[in-house]
């Protein structure tokens, strides 16, 4: 009777919520701007990244942000997009709802489009790294919402205007690495706490408003004096002899030549192959949490060219995860300490516009660039809902980050081992299954789909969404430290016997700690912390339960918190019969990880299905590694803080 009426119901509903859907989506977009976009797109060359398709809404596309109502776009970023050539005049100016836009990092040349003026609500402008030319752009001047303007590193020439004093809310100006000639004019400070002219063709003395900024704000300018420069000489310029003409001449020839032969040294030291990467430096940056000094300012290589400083700046993306966001931004975003594991240390990164991410800064690598990004180009293929997606990746000498998704989740270790006793839900049979079978798919495909090795393989890095699905972290940055031993004590317990001898993780390897992994789940028990078997006081937990099933207490192993009522304790026991096959001491005799998805299936399918073991509207226990994986969702799940 209940089924009837479900079977007439249910595809009612189904039209039902169809209808709302597609209503939804026409009410929820943003037609004249996503026209804007479109012409702004087919005007130039761009990235196969921008894959912005017309059926879908233009607030879901890569790199734009609308806002709530989704009937304005307020956010444009399109930084690295590979976009070459001018911006297409009347297009980017019609977004008149623009609060922050993003070009950075491309080959934009040509001038900066008047229709710019339009933008009236703009406050960040980011089109630094291109190669704009032409006048300080007028239209600029009349956005005066702005709060950061950044066009360094371009061909811009001719006067900075008096007309920049219209921005009165500017707090970061960067004008450095262009073609600027004249005098700084008179710029109004008060609310401005960064500023930089470096490296441009002015000259004259710095004005009074400006001398709070340091030396290195002004360098590169041959003309320019005061402070924080040394002190301007202002008699002899029309006095000077013939002699000195040529002196100066030649001094200056002998300048270029010398800053000619330091470039070609630095380049040629950069090429040298071979060279074992620097260990990081660790120098944090007094004001940012991620990354050093060194990701943010330039350093003396920028000589050696723009183009090369903006691809050495750029975070390398792989597809599918919507994000366009710059270094830059990850730099300025606010972040907290997540946790220090062997690898490195995790934070969350929140972005102005509120994006999060996770960002994992990796320590003691090991191997060059060129392997880096080998191992990088596997693991940014790798996509499925039981392995945390790697986003990008920054490289550099000094600093190599990774950056995921952000998961709002638990780990397994903290859900399993934390307050204990102390009034908490335990987890209860059902989850544990769950996130045992999450795990196991996870691990299968990274085996036999991914080519990959976990390597790291432990309860703390198991993450559990609140529906109890699970994920994995730091998988497959073993190849990263090759040659670095496996820091020991992270992975007692978890560390299959011969990797101890091999140093070598392989999928068997896994198979041990995905075994360890389930005896933790049925026991409750950290796996460095067994009960000491006796005058060895060995604590590995394998071989403790073994003891503990040939005495035949099996029941003794059990979490105490798995209260069992009846049924579940015949599949706890087949569980044990599973973990400890993985647990085996020979790698030969551990099966491999589909046949223990597959054993865990069979599990799962003995359910009763009187509905005493849950409730009908959570999704079966089974089934959840039959739905699709998750598509890349534009912003990452976020939800309940911890
Ligand atoms: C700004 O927008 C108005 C109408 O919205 C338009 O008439 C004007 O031409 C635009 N300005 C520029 C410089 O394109
Ligand atoms: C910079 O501008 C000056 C004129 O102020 C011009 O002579 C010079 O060629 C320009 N340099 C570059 C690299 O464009
Ligand atoms: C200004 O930019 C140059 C790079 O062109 C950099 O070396 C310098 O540190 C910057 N100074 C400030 C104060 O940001
Ligand atoms: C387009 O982008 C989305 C999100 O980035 C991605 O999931 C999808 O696979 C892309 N499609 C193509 C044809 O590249």
């Amino acid at each position: 009777m209940l089924a009837s009426s479900r079977t007439i119901l249910g595809p009612a509903l189904l039209i039902f919520s169809m209808a709302v859907l597609s209503f939804r989506q026409v009410e929820s977009e943003p037609t004249q701007e996503k026209q804007a976009l479109l012409d702004f797109l087919s005007g130039i060359r761009h990235s196969r990244r921008l894959n912005w398709t017309e059926s879908s809404s233009a607030c879901d596309w890569v790199g734009v942000i609308c806002d709530s109502g989704r009937s304005s776009i307020i956010t444009l970023r399109l930084p690295a997009a590979k976009l070459v050539g001018s911006i297409p005049p009347n297009t980017i100016g019609r977004l008149s709802q623009l609060r922050v836009l993003s070009l950075r990092s491309n080959r934009l040349s040509g001038q900066v489009p008047d229709d710019f003026s339009n933008l009236t609500l703009l406050r960040s402008l980011y089109l630094q790294h291109n190669a704009l030319s032409g006048q300080f752009p007028p239209s600029v001047t009349q956005l005066t919402r702005l709060s950061r303007l950044d066009i360094s590193w371009n061909s811009f020439s001719g006067l900075i205007p008096s007309a920049i004093n219209n921005l009165n809310l500017l707090t970061g100006l960067f004008l450095e690495n262009n073609n600027f000639s004249g005098s700084i004019p008179g710029i109004n400070s008060d609310g401005l706490n960064a500023f930089n002219v470096s490296n441009n063709n002015l000259h004259g003395s710095i004005p009074a408003s400006l001398t709070k900024f340091p030396e290195s704000a002004f360098a590169g300018n041959l003309g320019l004096c005061g402070r924080p420069l040394s002190a301007c000489s202002h008699k002899k310029s029309d006095s000077l002899s013939t002699a000195a003409i040529v002196g100066i001449a030649v001094g200056g020839a002998l300048f270029l030549l010398l800053l000619l032969l330091l470039v070609l040294l630095l380049c040629c030291r950069r090429r040298q192959p071979g060279k074992p990467p620097n260990p990081p430096s660790g120098k944090g940056s007094g004001t940012r949490t991620i990354g050093t000094e060194t990701v943010t300012s330039s350093s003396k290589d920028d000589i050696t060219g723009s183009i090369e400083a903006a691809e050495r700046n750029r975070l390398v993306f792989f597809n599918g995860g919507g994000y366009a966001f710059d270094l830059e931004d990850l730099l300025r975003a606010s972040a907290e300490v997540l946790g220090k594991g062997s690898v490195g240390t995790s934070y969350k990164a929140v972005l102005e516009d509120g994006t999060t991410v996770v960002v994992k800064r990796l320590k003691e690598v090991a191997v060059n660039k060129k392997e880096f990004e080998g191992q990088m180009a596997v693991l940014g293929e790798i996509r499925h809902e039981n392995l945390l997606p790697l986003r990008a990746y920054y490289y550099s000498k000094d600093e190599k980050l990774l950056v995921f998704d952000y998961v709002s989740a638990g780990s397994l270790s903290a859900l399993l081992h934390g307050s204990r006793g102390s009034g908490r839900i335990p987890l209860d049979w059902d989850s544990r299954m769950k996130i045992a079978t999450c795990a196991a798919r996870g691990l299968a495909h990274l085996h036999h789909s991914g080519k990959a090795v976990h390597g790291n393989l432990k309860s703390s890095n198991v993450l559990v969404r609140p529906d109890r699905t699970a994920c994995f972290s730091d998988f497959g940055l073993n190849p990263l430290s090759s040659g670095a031993s496996p820091a020991p004590n992270r992975l007692t317990g978890y560390r299959a016997p011969e990797v101890a001898e091999t140093r070598k993780v392989t999928p068997k390897s896994d198979v041990y700690g995905y075994g360890v992994l389930l005896l933790e789940l049925l026991t409750g028990k950290p796996p460095n912390q067994a009960p000491s078997m006796g005058e060895e006081g060995a604590t590995d937990l394998p071989r403790w339960v073994q003891s503990v099933v040939r005495e035949e207490w099996t029941a003794e192993v059990f979490d105490a918190e798995l209260v069992s009522h009846g049924n579940v304790e015949e599949e706890m026991v087949r569980v044990l019969q599973i973990a400890m096959e993985c647990a085996s001491v020979v790698p030969d005799q551990r099966p491999d990880m589909a046949e223990v998805v597959r054993m865990m299936d069979e599990i799962g399918r003995g359910e009763p299905e009187d509905g005493t073991r849950q409730s009908s509207d959570e999704p079966s226990r089974g089934s959840e590694g039959h739905t699709p994986p998750q598509e890349a969702s534009k912003t990452p799940p976020r939800g309940a803080t911890e």
